[in-house]
This record gives structure tokens, sequence and C-alpha cells, in this order.
């Protein structure tokens, strides 16, 4: 008798640590800041089948990123759907069902999966964005950045959730280029399963992702910049 329970108490045991272990399914995408790069995150996210809600400081701003959004779809779609435009057309309409706008980052991200914040690139604005974030999101929640330039561990450090805080680096245009990266983007503190579930992500709204440590200007600026500098010395060598 000793021995069932032992055996029903290690393999319940083992049962909750392989679902807690278990890689986060992500469905539900909230998208803050609506500008350049949020409008086109936001767009392929919904365009894969996610559910997105855009969030921006005003109801104007997030008017423009929705026109924005539609526009590109429109082009997208001459291209993906030429010879089948009512498919086109029921593309643009399933995508922009899936799509919703808030201007109150706190109301909506009590449901979300995933937070990806793409605002303005300054430091203190997005820690003060994710340690305000951090109290309404539920547990299981990632946060992650589309920072080109800051220190992800600074940001993730602004939280609570360390393990389920990542970077997410895409590309401009985000929508169109074919062969856009995004670096996913690992801390030393970012775990495993959050990692694979940024990935899976990634993955999932069409591109490749590269991993990358948590190195100033990751992978795409750290070799471009350099390039152009010797761009400069070639010219002013004439
Ligand atoms: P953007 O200026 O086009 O858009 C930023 C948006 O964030 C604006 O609409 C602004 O109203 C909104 N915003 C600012 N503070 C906010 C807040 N507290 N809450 C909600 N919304 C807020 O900037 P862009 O170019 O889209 O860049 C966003 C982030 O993506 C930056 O961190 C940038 O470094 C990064 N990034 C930019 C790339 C580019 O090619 N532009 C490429 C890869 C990353």
């Amino acid at each position: 008798m000793a021995f069932a329970t032992r055996h029903f108490v290690r393999a319940a045991s083992s049962a909750a640590a392989t679902a807690a272990a278990k890689k986060l399914i992500v469905k539900h995408v909230t998208v803050i800041g609506g500008g350049l790069m949020g409008a086109g995150i936001a767009q392929v996210a919904a365009a894969s089948g996610h559910t997105v809600v855009l969030v921006d400081q005003s109801d104007e701003i997030l008017k423009k990123s929705t026109k924005g959004i539609e526009e590109s779809l429109k082009r997208v779609t001459k291209k993906k759907f030429a010879d089948k435009p009512e498919a086109g057309a029921e593309f643009i309409e399933k995508t922009l069902k899936n799509l919703t706008t808030s201007t109150d980052a706190v109301a909506v991200v009590h449901s979300t999966d995933l937070v990806i914040e793409a605002i303005v690139e300054n430091q203190e604005i997005k820690n003060e964005l994710f340690k305000r974030l951090d109290k309404f999101a539920p547990e299981h929640t990632i946060f992650a950045s589309n920072t080109s330039s800051l220190q992800i561990t600074q940001l993730a450090n602004s939280t609570t959730r360390q393990d389920r805080f990542g970077g997410l680096h895409f590309f401009n245009p985000v929508p169109m280029m074919k062969l856009v990266e995004a670096s996913v983007i690992k801390t030393p503190m970012t775990s495993q399963k959050t990692f694979e579930s940024l990935v899976d992500f990634s993955k999932a709204v069409g591109k490749s992702p590269v991993s990358c440590k948590d190195t100033p200007g990751f992978i795409v600026n750290r070799l471009l910049v350099p390039y152009m500098m010797e761009a400069v010395r070639l010219f002013e060598r004439g």
C-alpha cells in the first residue's frame, strides 16, 4: 500500500513537473506601441491566426496604425493571392478580425500570453511600462522587447518575471521582408521554456528566428555599424 502511495505521489509530481516544463503556446498577443515596428508586428501576428491587441497612447495614433496595417495587408495580398482575389479578401477580413486596439495597456494584459513592447527607445520609459504591466499580467505571460540597442537584462530587471522575459528583435519592414530574421535574445535569466516559446512564436508568424545573447547591438546592428564605418572610411580615402 505504502509502495502504491509513493508510486502515485512520484507519478503525480512528475506529471506536474512535465506540465510546468511545457512550452507556452502563444495564442493571444499584446503589442505595445503602434508605430512603424509595433504595427508591423501586430500585422504578422494577426495574419498568422493570433488574437492581437495593439496598444498606443491615443485613439488617433491607433487609427493611423490600423490604416497603415490595412494598406500593408492589401499590398501583401496583391502578391500572395494574385490569382485568387476572393481568397485575398478573406485573408484580409480574417486578419483584421484578429486585431483590436486599446489605449489602456493595463486593462488588456490580464488575458494575454505574450506582451511585445515596441515603444520609444528609452530605457526609463520602457522600464516604467514593464514594471507597471508586471503587476497586472498573469503569471504565465511572457514579456519581450523589440529594442534595437538597450540591454534586455536591464529591462527584465524592472519586473519580477526575469525568467519569462526575452528580446524579440524584428526587422523593418516587418510584414514585407521574406528573409527577415527575428533574433530571440536570451538573457542569463531567461528560462529555456520561455526561449523555446519565443522561438516557436517567431516561426508561427513566418519568421526565421536566430538565437542571440544579450550583447550590445545583438547580431545585425553589431555587424552593420563597423560595415558602415568602413564605408565612411572608404569615402574619406576617395
Ligand atoms: P515609432 O516611433 O515608429 O513608434 C513608437 C510608438 O510607441 C509610437 O506610436 C508612440 O506613440 C508609442 N509609445 C511611446 N510610449 C508609449 C507608451 N508608454 N505606451 C504605449 N505606446 C507608447 O518607433 P519604432 O521605429 O516602431 O521603434 C519601436 C521600437 O522598436 C524601438 O525600441 C526601436 O529601437 C525598435 N526597433 C526599431 C526598428 C526600426 O527600423 N525602426 C528596427 C528594430 C527595432
